[in-house]
């Protein structure tokens, strides 16, 4: 069966540790070498990725350009505005077209239902680089960088500011690899219900809380993400009900002590996160953001059957 990367629930925990501890191994083998050098196995030599961006990116664009490269692959990028798929042509058409070019696709899309659509009609893995539903890459190098930050996945994470896609990913892991995740949100911004009852259902243990403080006391892990989303209406409305829920300094000192900081960036400094706090001690946000890359080394490993 084709291996896609959809959400962390497709991969399911043993997959997922297999994953993590498989971009640990290979990020600790190449140590100390230049950034473009192929790993000496070289397992996806011969292999290219297709990647489609229907919204912005850097991290997740070069991370898996680089990611392929040092596993002997190669990519083709492409902006969904410069395919047919900008004109009209269907998403199923698409798959399977690309599918008799290229060994695997990664998309960015606004709309969820399109990566479930073209992983239907794609006969090779199809991996979620983020859409308006989820973001299960980021979450990956999340839970990478807390664990080579505390030899495992902590105790409660706590999430600030809107219920948002990473928000999901989040949630989705706590229940799968088992850690609490304690939620913050302004009434009106909570997370999709569904994403809450499904990782309940799994034994997952999501709090909804509206007390910031409450939220973060005795948290180990501190996460936010930006108040508006790509593809999202600025609103200022929204930015006020945030407020309370920005991650300042006096915020952390509430956290459990050695509490860490992540935001998956690009930041809104001064909204969802005060300067102290992005540049201040607990902040883990630049080895979160290289490990984007040995985390996505691992998914596409295991989407082509390597792991
Ligand atoms: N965190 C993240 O996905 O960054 P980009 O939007 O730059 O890819
Ligand atoms: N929630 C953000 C994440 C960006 C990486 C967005 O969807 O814009």
């Amino acid at each position: 069966m084709t291996r896609h990367f959809i959400d962390l629930t497709d991969a399911g925990s043993a997959n997922l540790r297999l994953m993590l501890e498989a971009a640990r191994t290979r990020k600790d083998a190449r140590k100390g070498s230049p950034k473009g050098t192929v790993d000496a196995d070289a397992p996806l030599a011969g292999h290219t990725l297709a990647m489609i961006f229907e919204k912005n990116s850097t991290r997740t664009r070069v991370s898996f350009d680089m990611a392929m490269r040092q596993l002997g692959g190669s990519t083709i990028v492409m902006d969904a505005g410069s395919m047919q798929l900008g004109r009209g042509e269907t998403i199923a058409d698409t798959a399977r077209v690309l599918s008799r070019y290229v060994d695997a696709i990664m998309i960015r899309t606004d709309d969820h239902q399109k990566i479930v659509d073209l992983a239907r009609y794609a006969d090779v893995p199809v991996i979620n680089g983020l859409t308006d539903h989820s973001h299960p890459c980021q979450i990956m190098a999340d839970m990478l960088t807390i664990i080579e930050h505390k030899g495992g996945l902590g105790g409660a994470w706590a999430w600030l500011g809107d219920g948002n896609n990473v928000l999901h990913s989040i949630v989705e892991a706590g229940a799968l690899l088992g850690f609490p995740v304690r939620i913050g949100c302004p009434e009106g911004y909570d997370p999709d219900e569904g994403v809450i009852a499904e990782a309940r259902s799994r034994g997952g243990q999501i709090e909804l809380l509206r007390d910031p403080r409450a939220v973060v006391r005795g948290a180990d892990v501190v996460v936010t993400d930006t108040w508006i989303s790509m593809g999202q209406a600025h609103a200022e409305e929204k930015l006020a009900a945030m407020m309370p829920f920005q991650v300042t300094k006096e915020l952390m000192a509430q956290a459990a002590p050695g509490a860490v900081f992540l935001h998956c960036l690009p930041a809104h400094r001064g909204e969802e996160v005060a300067d102290a706090v992005m540049d201040g001690p607990q902040s883990l946000i630049w080895d979160e953001a290289e490990n984007r890359l040995h985390a996505q080394k691992a998914v596409l490993l295991w989407c082509f059957g390597k792991i």
